[in-house]
């Protein structure tokens, strides 16, 4: 395991301990924008994570929810979201997790992702495959449609929910279910832990997937963006599935297949 990939472990560990010991408390919440809202708590995670990631790495840079982006000498830098599903933890729902990528010349290299109350520490580096608490991790085989079950998530941009909303119409209608649990981070996990078959979602940030996306790949899994064309980390929307239904994925994502058609696939 690499030094970066053990600090990475340690910080997530360390600010998942900030989040499990204020989990369930009141919290001081304050909104970024109409519905998108942010707590003490997840500010004192980014600070504990990126300054154990600052002091073993000073010359990295990193971008982070919270505290945006601080360019470093290196060509890498760390990608962070100390609290992915600050809706759920506001809430005291026990679905959240700390996310911490690193990237290095432009590629996703490694990826931790912490929920600290389940104790799941899903994790990957470039080449090395994925585990879960020290498991190895694989996405599932299913390529059919109507025998699958996807999870999304929707925007806090209310411009782009009525797209969000056809399109959970239309993976209703052609899946055999779709979830939204409100951490991104988790979702991607699942599907590389073969929970779920494939995400998509629109609107989200680097921050909110890049773990995943690492530990999606070694997983076996396949990124792309809504056309089926590469995933960029900070295009706002990606594909996460299993591989063998990303094409399927795909055709609804990009438009390609109506309702009436998704509904008959079923
Ligand atoms: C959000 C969650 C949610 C997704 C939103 C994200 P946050 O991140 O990942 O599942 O649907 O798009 O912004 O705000 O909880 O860090």
């Amino acid at each position: 395991m690499s030094k970066e990939l053990e600090t990475a472990i340690a910080a997530a560990k360390a600010s998942g301990e900030v989040l499990r010991h204020n989990f369930g408390t009141t919290l001081d919440v304050r909104y970024k924008g109409p519905v998108d809202l942010v707590t003490q708590v997840d500010e004192e995670s980014e600070r504990v994570t990126t300054t154990i990631l600052q002091e073993a790495f000073p010359t990295y840079g990193i971008l982070a929810e919270e505290s945006g982006r601080s360019a470093g000498e290196a060509d890498a830098r760390w990608i962070v979201d100390p609290l992915d599903g600050t809706t759920n933890y506001a809430h005291a729902l026990p679905l959240f997790a700390v996310s911490i990528a690193l990237e290095k010349a432009g590629e996703l290299t490694a990826g931790v992702v912490y929920n600290p109350i389940s104790e799941e520490m899903f994790v990957a580096e470039r080449r090395c495959g994925a585990t879960l608490n020290g498991e190895p991790i694989k996405v599932t085989e299913a390529d059919q449609l109507p025998r699958s079950l996807l999870i999304t998530g929707f925007p806090y941009d209310r411009d782009l929910l009525p797209e969000a909303l056809s399109l959970w119409n239309k993976f209703i209608m052609g899946s055999q279910g779709v979830r939204r649990l409100g951490s991104a981070a988790l979702d991607i996990c699942w599907v590389a832990a073969g929970r779920f078959d494939g995400y998509y979602e629109k609107g989200i940030h680097a921050y909110d997937i890049a773990a995943g996306c690492v530990i999606l790949a070694e997983a076996g899994g396949k990124l792309s963006d809504y056309n089926g064309g590469p995933m960029r980390i900070e295009g706002r929307e990606v594909i996460a599935s299993n591989g063998p239904l990303h094409e399927a994925i795909v055709e609804i994502t990009s438009g390609r297949l109506g309702a009436c058609d998704c509904s008959r696939r079923s």
